[in-house]
């Protein structure tokens, strides 16, 4: 099976399962855990941030950091396709008590001047408080779309000026890094706090990061306790974590390519009206005719090619560690013959 739903499949190799294997453990509660320490060293450091906290999953991360920086009632600006609001269970609301501004932004990206004017004034009774602003980079339901970073030090600014924190849904960030090239720590010096997920395309088979100040991760801690997120001998799982933050950083790019061949094939097929441009490692076709979404995922499961629905007319392909080139080119010649 060729499997292209989520870059989240993807199994350990050998060699992760080695660093997971022996990796020494303690409890983590206790900040005991030698390797979960090191990951969070490792990350913070990566960042450049004051400190890193390891956990289950980015809905986990992306929310501690929700709640750390909202208040009950507070308003919280995003993309109306963002995951923080979509696809993470009404958490703003139900975690943190607070509501969203939704915002609309080309491939689910946002821009300081659409922010800019939806700032509640804090001096009218009528308005919840503008607390945050959160972005996604990549953002998943754009196609992997990269943030112009000259867009983001804007939006940082603007942050700045109006004392908003701003916070990174960066489930996919390494995908945007390994392809613009910027320094980690210049891209992370722009935000306040930054979720990265370690089992996307890094491979991990679990976990996430969140890093930012001393003062946030302590408050993070006791937020991640208190949503039932403190584990024990989590090592085990950081240990993979660890080695993917260590060396699979680089070979997004194989997955890039993989996906810029995906998406040249799609662009001839007679049944394609487009194909999103690809940046990253999402591939998201447009059908001619919506009506025939179901048949092409069905036609291609036949043919052991596993993709997935991504809304009306539309279909997803993500590319990862466990899909090799040649099956990249079977996949192709399927597509051709379908
Ligand atoms: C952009 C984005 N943010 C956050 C998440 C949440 O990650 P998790 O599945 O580990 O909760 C995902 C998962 O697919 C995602 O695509």
């Amino acid at each position: 099976m060729i499997d292209f739903r989520s870059d989240t499949v993807t199994k350990p190799t050998k060699e992760m399962l080695e660093a997971m294997f022996n990796a020494p453990v303690g409890d983590d509660v206790f900040s005991e855990d030698p390797t979960v320490n090191e990951l969070q060293e490792f990350a913070a450091d990566y960042f450049g941030k004051e400190a890193a906290l390891f956990c289950s999953s980015g809905t986990q991360t992306n929310q501690i950091a929700i709640n750390v920086h909202v208040q009950p009632g507070g308003e919280v600006i995003c993309h109306e396709e963002s995951h923080i609001y979509k696809y993470e269970g009404g958490g703003i609301a139900k975690n943190s008590g607070a509501s969203v501004r939704l915002l609309q932004g080309d491939r689910g990206r946002l821009t300081v001047d659409e922010i800019a004017k939806w700032i509640n004034n804090p001096d009218d009774v009528h308005f919840p408080l503008t607390q945050l602003v959160s972005l996604e980079d990549t953002a998943n339901r754009g196609g992997g779309a990269i943030y112009d970073f000259e867009e983001i030090k804007k939006i940082k600014a603007f942050c700045v000026a109006n004392q908003l924190p701003l916070h990174l849904d960066g489930a996919r960030l390494m995908n945007a890094l390994v392809e613009t090239g910027i320094d980690p720590k210049v891209y992370a010096a722009q935000f306040d706090s930054i979720s990265l997920c370690l089992s996307k395309g890094l491979g991990a088979p679990v976990g996430s990061v969140l890093v930012g100040t001393k003062d946030f991760i302590k408050q993070a801690r006791r937020v991640r306790k208190v949503f039932g997120g403190g584990m024990r001998q989590a090592g085990i799982i950081a240990a993979g974590g660890l080695y993917a933050l260590k060396y699979n950083v680089e070979r997004l790019k194989i997955d890039h390519d993989h996906a810029r061949k995906l998406e040249s094939t799609l662009n001839e097929l007679e049944w394609v009206e487009s194909v999103l441009p690809v940046q990253t490692n999402i591939v998201v076709a447009i059908l001619k005719d919506a009506n025939q979404r179901e048949a092409i995922i069905e036609r291609l499961a036949e043919r052991n090619v596993r993709i997935m629905a991504f809304g009306p007319g539309m279909l997803r392909m993500v590319t990862h560690l466990d899909v090799t080139s040649e099956q990249i080119e079977e996949t192709c010649t399927i597509l051709k013959s379908l």
